[in-house]
């Protein structure tokens, strides 16, 4: 069993540890969700008319090229990641406390095990004040994003994701945030799961400009009622 508690320095190697596995893990799905792309088949079945039409001995070209260009798309969604992942240990990761805990509305939470003492989860949230219309929708400041919801492979699947989750929705409704927003891919299938389960409903899913070949992005939302016993929730849409 774990217990949930806010983030504190000494976690930060574990933490940096479970955020690169947690980010990197997306590469093998994102790659399967983009051979499947219109864009992929379309260039697949290119090269396939193209290699048919070679005289028979330089057919080979043909599989040459079909290879190269399936490397070149698992390298994409590789470098997709890791310039990711690199970009965030490099800025708001690289000062967890300054960025999550010294900030009304932002909080950064670990699970660790009570009799291990190892960290086997963690979550975030950012408040979405100061972020634009545009970006976050009509609740503005009343709103809230969370994020670095991960949990590590060996603790899934015993609950560890719905209460992370349940905790942020919590710290949420203390503050009296009217909605909590979060993006997720496409292809994080158990995540979409895991949150449609808490009670999350799919607003839209959208593919971003420079994403457009490796994932469609998909924004969840839950809104929180205004009557604290009321066991209802008030959605998008
Ligand atoms: C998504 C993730 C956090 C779930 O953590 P978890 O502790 O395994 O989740 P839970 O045990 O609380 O599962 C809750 C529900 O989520 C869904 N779910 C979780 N993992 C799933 C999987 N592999 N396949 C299908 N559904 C899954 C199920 O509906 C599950 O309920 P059930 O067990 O009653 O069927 C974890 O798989 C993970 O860290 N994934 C990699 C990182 C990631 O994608 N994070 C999301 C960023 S947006």
């Amino acid at each position: 069993m774990s217990e949930i508690r806010v983030f504190e320095p000494k976690d930060y190697p574990a933490v940096k540890r479970l955020f690169i596995d947690g980010i990197m893990e997306n590469v093998t799905p994102a790659f399967k969700e983009a051979l499947l792309h219109p864009v992929n088949l379309a260039v697949l079945a290119g090269i396939a008319a193209l290699t048919y039409a070679l005289p028979g001995h330089l057919r080979w070209l043909g599989f040459v090229v079909a290879t190269a260009w399936i490397a070149a798309v698992y390298w994409c969604c590789h470098m997709f990641y890791a310039i990711y992942v690199n970009d965030k240990l490099a800025s708001e990761m690289k000062d967890i406390e300054k960025h999550f805990l010294s900030l009304p509305g932002n909080c950064y939470w670990v699970a660790e095990h009570k009799k291990l003492k190892v960290i086997g989860g963690m979550v975030a949230v950012k408040s979405c004040a100061g972020a634009s219309k545009k970006e976050m929708g009509d609740e503005g400041p009343r709103q809230n994003n969370m994020f670095r919801m991960i949990v590590d492979r060996q603790y899934r699947r015993h609950g560890l994701g719905v209460r992370l989750t349940q905790t942020v929705l919590d710290f949420a409704q203390e503050h009296e945030y009217k909605t909590c927003i979060l993006g997720t891919s496409k292809a994080q299938k158990a995540a979409q799961k895991l949150y449609l389960k808490v009670g999350f409903q799919l607003i839209k899913t959208y593919t971003p400009d420079i994403k457009r070949f490796i994932s469609w992005k998909c924004i969840f939302s839950f809104h929180f009622n205004s009557f604290p016993f009321c066991c209802f929730f008030f959605f998008f849409e």
